[in-house]
């Protein structure tokens, strides 16, 4: 029965490939399935299904006041990510790679997941019951954001970027610190503190990183590589690089375009001029 419904996952989703409705369909259809998430703590994995995790006693209700992916206040039944987590060995330098079903993936500080003392910010990781299902998320066609997602309350947008909302979640792994997995990252030891191109950098891994490499290192799968073979700073007008980082579609736009547009509480005008400085510093080093 498995295979077959497999199979026909499968040839639905060839059938259309192209067509827009495609991610919709195969989404529909895995979610009918008994959708299970994956924890993986340095090479061991466990497997926790939908209806173990509904069963579990530390759910609770969890009112967040201002959700981005819904762009309203929600309520969750949620475990808190410090309990769910609990068990596993988190160092205080490691992250959280937060992989969706779609390949997205985002690396999340460890230390900001599990660790309420670092500030005011508590994560929760989210299930959606489904006898009582949760709404699609707005304007776009990929249902609701279950079966998993990952919720904030408290902290501020600037330290919770967007990316840290991670819906269709499929798997956690625990990972050290990407500036640790990826050295050809690194900013060099004589480049001040003070100095944006650090912060670009930061933010580069926060928020960009989920989508894109740069010259191979990362796992963004969705966005093309920004350093190879060429950087964006090497091909693009500096107004209008700041332009498509605000808004992509406000430089070209088509249907099937996937990078979306961050607004200033997500990522701030000094922040995209430091990411751009961090690209252009990167381009000067290969030169
Ligand atoms: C959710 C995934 C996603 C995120 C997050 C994302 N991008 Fe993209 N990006 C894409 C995709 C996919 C494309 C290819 C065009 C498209 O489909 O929109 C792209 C295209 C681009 C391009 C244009 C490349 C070209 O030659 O046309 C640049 C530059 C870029 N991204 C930079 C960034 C930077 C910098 C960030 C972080 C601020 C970022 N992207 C965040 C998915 C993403």
């Amino acid at each position: 029965m498995r295979a077959l419904l497999l199979a026909f996952t499968l040839v639905a989703g060839l059938a259309c490939f192209h067509g827009r409705e495609s991610q919709a369909q195969i989404q529909a259809q895995t979610q009918t399935q008994t959708p299970s998430l994956t924890v993986t703590d340095r090479g061991t994995s466990r497997t926790i299904s939908r209806r173990e995790l509904l069963a579990d006693p530390r759910l609770q209700s969890v009112t967040v006041s201002y959700d981005p992916v819904y762009r309203r206040a929600m309520t969750y039944r949620a475990i808190a990510v410090s309990e769910f987590l609990k068990g596993t060995r988190i160092g205080d330098d490691d992250y959280v790679q937060a992989r969706t079903d779609d390949n997205f993936s985002v690396s999340i500080p460890a230390d900001l997941l599990v660790n309420a003392a670092r500030s005011s910010a508590q994560a929760f990781l989210a299930v959606e019951d489904p006898s009582v299902p949760w709404p699609a998320i707005p304007g776009t066609t990929k249902g609701s954001a279950g079966p998993f997602y990952i919720v904030w309350r408290g902290g501020t947008r600037a330290e919770i970027s967007s990316e840290y909302w991670a819906y269709h979640l499929a798997a956690l792994t625990i990972t050290d610190s990407p500036f640790k997995r990826w050295p050809g990252l690194a900013v060099a030891a004589d480049v001040p503190a003070t100095d944006p191109i650090r912060r670009g950098l930061d933010r580069f891994v926060a928020v960009c990183m989920a989508c894109h490499r740069f010259n191979g290192e990362g796992e963004g799968e969705q966005g093309p590589d920004l350093a190879r073979p060429m950087n964006p700073v090497d091909y693009f007008q500096p107004a209008a690089l700041r332009k498509y980082l605000r808004n992509p579609s406000s430089v070209r736009a088509w249907p099937e375009q996937k990078m979306p547009a961050f607004d200033e509480a997500n990522l701030s005008d000094a922040n995209i001029d430091a990411i751009i400085a961090w690209l252009a510093y990167k381009a000067r080093q290969r030169r």
